[in-house]
């Protein structure tokens, strides 16, 4: 939204939201106390905000005198009830929903942006359609496909944008609010249930690379193979491409696994078992990497880490951003304290509020505990091994003499990322297991 007001200053945008406290954190002067840390968003909000941009909790005001609502609520996965595990409950689409359909003036044009189960359109326009009389509705799909910590640059010069609906002249309504700075080339128009199924299957695509190239990590490690000269050689195949082959921790964000298992639990609905089967592999081999990671470190530390100091670099599911869900450290730092470990983790981007939440225990520093390191030379002291988990960019120049100095010998660094200079590393007197490396 930030980057529509940007772009069309002549359209005016209202972000609404019941919490109150993050409206305020949107309208801080201090725009380095963003709610979301993301490259480049705190300028594009410095310069919209307050000439077409504004934060508000008066979600009904700003519903009526909108000519087009955009629903962008969380979609999370369902905890209890029929597709538990693996469906979205929609909850907050019908309570955003019906709140449309009662503050809504004149003609209004609904967007989901959010991420949805395909056919969601129908539940929206079933509960809009009992709108009291005198209002009328028409329903888009329109799929964010930015990816984080690139945001910015993906909204602003996206492969495509993806509009479905079934009414044209919506359609050409959202069109043109892209088209003020994307080529009419790149607006893709589909129908709803298309553009909604497009969404689930370009991330279910994205992931199984990642878990195929994962999968053949581990058979580079077995017969002396490198994954990253593997992937190399097919990725300049252009029939397959060079992005997406970058081996690691396995991936996690909000995306990749709630959308393949959407699509599993849809595959399931229409009777679809063996095309179920097939996507929910690729979200198990990724849970798979992890334990296997985890495993690595306890057996590599004469498998016991009871008690031993444990240096976690990077906790967020990738870098350039602050965002940890489903990021792949969690459920490595959760086998490894499970063992014992003492974890001393840092990130740039990620405090100690987080952490403590994502692994469901506070700090402390005994055994089976975590704490919180300032910087990588204070989370090594006293380690036995330190394990790069983010591919943050201050990770790739650490010195590694001065670290390696500070920790227990026989002391390890296991580069989940590959990133660090592993000549360095073993100079400095480490052992190296770097991911896919045989
Ligand atoms: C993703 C999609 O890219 C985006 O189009 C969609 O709208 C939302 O989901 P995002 O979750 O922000 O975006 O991150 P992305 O850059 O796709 O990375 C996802 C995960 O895969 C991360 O954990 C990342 O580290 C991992 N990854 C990515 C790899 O392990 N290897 C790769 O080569 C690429």
């Amino acid at each position: 939204m930030a980057v529509i007001a940007d772009r069309c200053p002549q359209i005016q945008v209202t972000v609404v939201d019941l919490n109150a406290a993050r409206i305020a954190a949107w309208n801080d002067p201090d725009l380095s106390v963003l709610p979301v840390y993301e490259p480049g968003l705190d300028a594009v909000v410095g310069r919209a905000r307050g000439r077409n941009l504004f934060f508000s909790t008066d979600v009904a005001g700003a519903i009526a005198s909108a000519d087009m609502v955009f629903i962008s609520v969380n979609t999370p996965t369902k905890t209890r009830g029929v597709g538990a595990g693996q469906a979205s409950d929609l909850r907050w689409i019908e309570v955003c929903t019906r709140q449309v359909a009662e503050a809504a003036q004149g003609h209004t044009i609904v967007v989901e942006k959010s991420t949805l189960p395909v056919r969601t359109a129908e539940t929206v326009q079933a509960i809009l359609a009992v709108a009291p009389a005198g209002k009328t509705f028409s329903v888009l799909s329109n799929p964010e496909f930015l990816a984080e910590g690139t945001a910015i640059s993906d909204l602003e010069s996206p492969d495509r944008v993806l509009i479905g609906g079934n009414d044209l002249e919506s359609v050409d309504a959202l069109a043109a609010i892209y088209g003020h700075w994307v080529p009419a080339d790149r607006i893709l128009r589909t129908n709803l249930w298309s553009s909604e199924l497009s969404k689930l299957t370009a991330n279910a695509f994205l992931a199984q690379r990642i878990s195929s190239i994962n999968s053949i990590a581990a058979v580079c490690e077995a017969t002396g193979a490198d994954v990253r000269e593997v992937g190399k050689a097919i990725g300049t195949d252009s029939r397959i491409g060079s992005r997406f082959l970058k081996s690691g921790p396995g991936f996690g964000g909000s995306c990749f696994q709630k959308d393949i298992l959407n699509l599993v639990y849809l595959c399931g609905h229409y009777g679809l078992k063996e095309v179920a089967n097939y996507w929910q592999q690729v979200v198990e081999l990724n849970s798979w990497q992890q334990q296997r990671i985890a495993r690595l470190v306890v057996q590599k530390l004469f498998n016991t880490v009871s008690g031993k100091r444990i240096a976690l670099l990077g906790f967020a599911f990738k870098a350039d951003t602050n965002d940890t869900r489903e990021s792949p450290a969690i459920r490595i730092a959760k086998e490894l304290l499970e063992e014992g470990a003492q974890l001393a983790i840092h990130d740039p981007k990620v405090g100690s509020d987080q952490i403590s939440q994502d692994l469901g225990q506070p700090p402390g520093s005994g055994e089976g505990q975590w704490l919180v390191a300032l910087d990588p030379l204070e989370a090594c002291r006293g380690a036995d091994a330190v394990l790069i988990l983010t591919e943050w960019a201050s990770f790739r120049d650490l010195d590694w003499a001065v670290l390696a100095a500070v920790m227990r010998r026989p002391a390890w660094l296991f580069d989940a990322r590959a990133i660090a200079d592993a000549a360095a590393a073993r100079a400095a007197g480490l052992q190296v297991w770097r991911v896919g490396e045989g």
